[in-house]
Formats: structure tokens, sequence, C-alpha cells
């Protein structure tokens, strides 16, 4: 069997950091940190590949401003370029929004949603984060959807309560958007809150512990062969040196990680510990 049956996808969120400039930096300071094997797995294409058993894909999530230069300047190194959030709606009155057909016209295929910080700051609903993942999967994006619960919802046992409530919001009718869930282009990123930007990960058991219950929901929700195919990113403090372990639970296939993907050397050092975990 497979050692990873869906590979191992290392998606970095750089949040609002990385203007087009720095983008463009990042990228060639990135060259030659990168492990020749590390390179060779992620040759041009490996984004497509992502969800794959043994494969090794990646991806950035930059600010919308970034978005064009850090598509030039990774062109070649099989590394994803994503937008952070997307409106559902094609075009119309919706200020400050960015649409998936604008996104799609620059070659975006990649997009995150339902972010706890979009939750937390921005308003985002359970409901909204649903209307922009099906919109987007339906466009034909890859998309990565957040879901996770605070300290106080952990430190009252409803963890497990939080996720199903996220979880059903995200799939209201098993039957819709079936092929995406078939396809692997559904990423799932279980962040806990509290992990996010502290320092404080979550333990590998922690860790593997959400993603087995959200492995079950998606097979009793959706299908066995959905919940197999998708994706499940752990994110929340997840460094070079904490992500072997959290790699070793079978449920998670990856990571979303905030802080540790916005330097080259420690963005390359977690492509070669997502590599090892695949050998
Ligand atoms: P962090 O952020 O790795 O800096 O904790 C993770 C995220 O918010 O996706």
């Amino acid at each position: 069997m497979a050692k990873k049956p869906r590979g191992v996808l290392i998606a970095g969120n750089w949040k609002m950091n990385r203007g087009p400039r720095e983008a463009r930096e990042f990228f060639a300071a990135l060259a030659p940190e990168l492990p020749a094997e590390a390179r060779a797995a992620l040759a041009p294409g490996a984004d497509a590949q992502a969800g794959s058993a043994d494969r090794l894909a990646a991806a950035l999530f930059v600010p919308y401003l970034s978005l064009t230069a850090a598509l030039e300047a990774a062109g070649g190194t099989g590394i994803a370029v994503g937008a952070q959030n997307a409106h559902w709606e094609k075009a119309g009155a919706f200020t400050g929004e960015t649409s998936g057909p604008m996104l799609g016209e620059i070659g975006v295929r990649w997009a995150l949603t339902g972010h706890s910080e979009r939750r937390q700051h921005f308003g985002e609903s359970d409901e909204t984060v649903r209307r922009r993942t099906e919109s987007l999967l339906e466009q034909g994006f890859r998309v990565v959807a957040c879901i996770g619960e605070t300290r106080e919802e952990r430190e009252s046992r409803r963890t497990e309560a939080v996720l199903e409530r996220q979880l059903r919001a995200l799939f209201p009718d098993p039957s819709r958007g079936a092929a995406a869930y078939l396809d692997g282009r559904l990423i799932l990123a279980y962040e806990p809150v509290w992990a996010i930007g502290t320092g404080l990960t979550a333990t590998p058991e922690q860790a593997e512990e959400a993603h087995r219950f959200i492995r079950e929901f998606l097979r009793l929700r959706l299908s066995a062969p959905a919940a197999d195919r998708t994706p499940l990113l752990y994110g929340g403090s997840v460094t070079p040196e904490n992500l072997g372990a959290l790699l070793a639970g079978p449920n998670v296939d990856g990571g979303l990680v905030g802080g540790a993907s916005l330097k080259p050397e420690s963005y390359a050092a977690l492509l070669a510990g997502g590599l090892r975990a695949l050998s």
C-alpha cells in the first residue's frame, strides 16, 4: 500500500504579507534552497497531482496583488499559486471582492476559503464559506476549505461538535458537487484557531484524532471513495521541525503553513520534510 495514499501537500498561506516585489524575491531565493529531489518531485504540472498517492505537491496562497508576480516567478517550479479568498458570484456589485473568472483569467487555479481569520475578522460565516467553496469547485478550482475550533470550544470539549457543524454547513446536500469531491479538488484544512500563529501546535495525536473524525464524517455524509480521496491538511504553527511528526498520522495529508512559509529557506525545508514523509 502507498505510504501516503493521498500524497503530501505543503500549502503556504502568506496572509497579508509579501507584495509583488517580495514575492519575486521569495521565488528567486527559493530555487537554490530546494533540494534536487524536491525540485524533481515538483516538476511542472505537479500541482495537478495533488491528492495522488505518494506524490509531493506544493501551493502558496498569496495576497491578490502579488498573484501575477508570484505566478510568473513560480513558473516552471511546479509550485501552484492560489488566492486567499474569492466571491461566489462571477461578477457584480460586490465592492472589494474578487471573482473566480478574474482569478482564472490570470492563471490562478487554486483558492483558500473559510480561513479562521476571515471568519473572525471579516464576518465570514459557515454559509458564505459554503457558497464560496461550492462556486469555486463548480468553476474548476482546487479549493482548500478551512475549519477548526477555538480554544474555548476545545476546552469545553466541543471540538467535534464544532467540526461537525462546520462540515454539515459545507455539505448541505451530499449529492451536490460529487465530482469535485471524487477527484480530490476539494481539500480540507483542519486549523485549530488556538494553534494559529501562537506556536502552540496541536500534538500529532490531536491532529490525527481530528482528521480521523473529519474523514469519518466525509465517509458517512458523502461516500467512502470521496472520503478516501479528500486530502486533509493540518494547520496551526507548523514548522519544518514538527512537520514530520504531524505527517506520521495516517489521515494527515499535508500542512497549511502560515509563518514558516514566508521564508524561502523554511518553505524549502517544509518541502523537503514532505518528501521525507513519502519515502
Ligand atoms: P501559522 O498559520 O502556521 O502561522 O500558525 C497557519 C494558518 O493560518 O494557515
